[in-house]
């Protein structure tokens, strides 16, 4: 049942007021707000210590050759004063399509301030002999709206229509968040095109000094803007024991926001240069906006291929900017602030959006073993020039109807729902960084695989296949595709996507965050739920809660995957700081589940999954997906059966889930309780040092036993030396009993409770 309360109270303050303040329901949080000189300036604590200092709010606007036409090209960053105050509170829970917990509570105070600002604009003759100088008064105004919860706030720009104020350019939004400290951050190089890297920890004064070192300049797409900037969700710890995070929810028609840092040295810079301009906003003009003093972040937004960052049409808001505090870490892992802070699902029919378990013909492809393309002959390829039942096979496709139906009867066999099949389609043998448009048509298969048998071979065994659309990051091409590919989808009996956008974009010139293209991966999302079909989309931009409005994206990657783990390696803590960082917007398509982590073992490919087996199926419960892949071989989880029982067993959409431990990069454990059942899993992993944990099981229902089947690192089990000595023990609990476990350098423990 829906609870709502919803109570709406206007308060007038005087014009005069100094100072707006704003509790967190439970009072834990305070949020100030006030008008210093014309600026909108923010704070906030937590249990009355500073998490955000005083801080400034505003945008800077672009000036226009279409200015005279209406456009604005004013900043919204001073010469306001306060219009007008609301103050809300607001309490309702809402159930999601699929997700964490069967319920979740959106309940927060909300403070709306709508600011005018009163210019006085010259215009001056343009042709000599005309007219002389005239001046008139224009009123902008802009409502920022915030909402203070018990685990963090939210605020946004909202813009009403109005007579001066209608159509305008963003050259940079500059909402501040000034730390209190050198913090602990966990953070990736700020980048308008990749967010594949290895997390850096580092205190916040030390981020200039490690980024040359952080950047993996071989990704397909990389785009680094700045020595201090970082990407969001950035997770922090002060020195006083508080976990901070600040990310952004509800990213739509707007650039995806980095965060550059202002420290010692940009103010040093800036001081040499003049001072008052931003020295590596990448702007040609230098920018109007004063810095703020060191250890402040400043939002830095994804910018289009002509280099500005939002051209915005009133009504219109901003997505919200996010920071999330507790000083228990395990608060930041459960919290919901992301998803409260989206809109309610926007589809009305959501009976076909299901949480999915599936294997696929992909792992051998990424290791090197087998390939996605079908012929060696021909060094480019023109689609409608090639008739491909002619071209000769280079006898490494991996999608072939043998191989596809391999892993089907696996995947029926394991009562797995889908079988992911890369490489099926035309267009493989010249696919990446080529800068080529007409890459794929996604509805032509190589001659090896029957789409009609296989599909129907698949669904006789029930299960389904899943699609792969990778576009190369030719949008327009796959935009021209979309409705005949998904109509293909709808024939043959596809309920899922896996998109995909290595490379550049094309057209050349746009980032994979800026504002055209979050609208691109938007539109797929709809086109796809207009038939029926759910998203897991790559190399997209990172995700904002839209999942809560549009619950058929079920998944995404948008951050270092297992594929890396082929690719030189992951590092043992990368799994215990992405539910802080990536997770934070919404489920990533991980894709764990490596069994033989020594890839040269069974190919050519020297690289090795740093993890161990019992790690990697506590990685089940600890990435949470509502979308999770079972990615080694098919012979590699015949060998360890008894361990796969695991995977066959876990399910993936959940009524309850409870952080039992958790501290960002050194180990994470949870337990969740499958939807619809009695039965509970727990996952444990940790990082390269080991960790012992003791689970009280008080979550389990009073008066029930279960059959608890633990799955955990051998004595001797080691991510490196040891990788696949794991132990299977089996008993008998009930409520109040504890479980103690050691878990090895790079491993984790996996646990089942069936109830009897
Ligand atoms: C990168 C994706 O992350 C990976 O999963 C996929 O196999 C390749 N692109 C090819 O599309
Ligand atoms: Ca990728």
């Amino acid at each position: 049942m829906r609870r709502i309360h919803f109570f709406l109270t206007l308060l007038l303050l005087p014009l005069t007021a100094l100072a707006a303040e704003v509790k967190s329901p439970n009072g834990n949080i305070v949020l100030t707000f006030h008008v210093n000189d014309g600026v909108p300036t923010y704070s906030m604590t937590y249990k009355g210590k500073d998490v955000i200092k005083p801080s400034r709010l505003g945008l800077e606007l672009a000036k226009d050759k279409h200015a005279s036409k209406g456009m604005s090209e004013t900043d919204l960053m001073d010469h306001f004063s306060i219009k007008e105050e609301t103050t809300t509170s607001f309490d309702e829970t809402w159930q999601p399509v699929w997700g964490e917990t069967k319920d979740i509570r959106n309940h927060y105070n909300e403070y709306a301030v709508t600011l005018e600002q009163r210019l006085d604009i010259h215009h001056y003759p343009k042709k000599a002999g005309t007219k002389g100088m005239w001046m008139e008064t224009q009123t902008r105004e802009m409502m920022i709206r915030f909402r203070v919860y018990d685990d963090g706030i939210g605020f946004r720009y909202e813009f009403p229509q109005q007579k001066d104020l209608n159509y305008f350019l963003i050259k940079e939004e500059h909402s501040e968040f000034a730390m209190a400290g050198d913090h602990m951050a966990w953070w990736l190089p700020g980048d308008y095109d990749t967010q594949e890297q290895i997390t850096q920890q580092t205190r916040l004064s030390e981020i200039r000094g490690r980024m040359k070192s952080a950047v993996n300049w071989d990704n397909s797409s990389v785009a680094v803007f700045s020595p201090t900037g970082v990407q969001t969700s950035l997770q922090m710890k002060s020195d006083d024991g508080l976990y901070i995070n600040i990310h952004e929810a509800a990213c739509l028609d707007y650039a995806t926001m980095h965060l550059e840092l202002v420290d010692a040295e940009t103010q040093a810079l800036t001081t040499q240069l003049g001072g008052g301009s931003n020295a590596y906003t990448p702007n040609p003009k230098p920018s109007i906006y004063q810095l703020p003093k060191a250890f402040t972040f400043v939002s830095h937004l994804t910018p289009d291929a002509t280099g500005l960052k939002g051209c915005m049409q009133t009504p219109c808001n901003t997505p919200w900017r996010t920071v999330m505090v507790s000083d228990d870490a395990r608060d930041i892992l459960s919290s919901n602030l992301i998803l409260n802070l989206n809109e309610p699902c926007k589809i009305e029919d959501t009976s076909w959006i299901h949480p999915t378990k599936y294997c696929g013909v992909w792992w051998e492809m990424i290791v090197g073993k087998s390939s996605w393309h079908y012929t060696d002959d021909f060094p480019s390829i023109h689609l409608d020039q090639i008739d491909w039942q002619r071209v000769k096979p280079n006898g490494r496709h991996a999608a072939n109807n043998e191989k596809v139906k391999r892993y089907i009867d696996f995947a029926a066999k394991n009562g797995l729902d889908q079988v992911l099949v890369e490489g099926w389609n035309v267009g493989w043998e010249d696919w990446a960084n080529m800068w080529k448009r007409d890459v794929f048509d996604f509805v032509t298969p190589y001659p090896d695989f029957d789409i009609k048998m296989l599909n129907e071979y698949a669904h006789s065994k029930g299960v389904k296949i899943l699609m792969h659309h990778e576009t190369s990051s030719s949008t327009q091409n796959y935009e021209r595709h979309i409705k005949e590919a998904y109509e293909l989808m709808n024939k043959y009996g596809y309920d899922a996507v896996k998109t995909g956008y290595v490379g550049d974009i094309i057209p050349r010139g746009d980032h994979h965050y800026s504002q055209s293209m979050n609208n691109h991966y938007l539109y797929v999302i709809k086109e796809a739920a207009k038939h029926h079909v759910m998203v897991n989309s790559h190399e997209a931009t990172r995700p904002t809660g839209l999942c809560r409005t549009y619950p058929n994206l079920v998944g995404g990657e948008s951050a270092r995957g297992t594929e890396y783990e082929a690719f030189g390696g992951n590092n043992p803590d990368h799994t215990c700081i992405l539910p802080f960082t990536r997770l934070q917007g919404g489920p990533m398509d991980y894709t764990p589940g490596i069994f033989e982590t020594k890839l040269n073992t069974w190919s050519n490919n020297t690289s090795w999954a740093r993890i161990t087996i019992a790690g990697t199926l506590a990685l089940y419960l600890t990435m949470y997906s509502p979308l999770q892949m079972a990615a080694d071989l098919p012979e590699h989880y015949e060998k360890y059966d008894d361990a796969f029982q695991f995977i066959r067993d876990v399910a993936c959409d959940w009524d309850d889930s409870k952080y039992l431990e958790a501290e960002p990069g050194d180990y994470i454990t949870v337990a969740r309780k499958a939807k619809g059942t009695d039965n509970w899993f727990i996952g444990g992993k940790c990082d390269e040092n080991g960790h012992q944990s003791v689970i009280r099981l008080d979550f389990l229902d009073k008066g029930k036993k279960y059959n608890c089947t633990i799955y955990a690192d051998a004595k001797d089990a080691h991510y490196e030396k040891n990788p696949k000595a794991y132990v299977i023990t089996k008993k008998v609990v009930k409520a109040g009993d504890s479980l103690k476990l050691t878990e090895a350098p790079g491993g984790g423990f996996a646990i089942s409770l069936i109830a009897q």
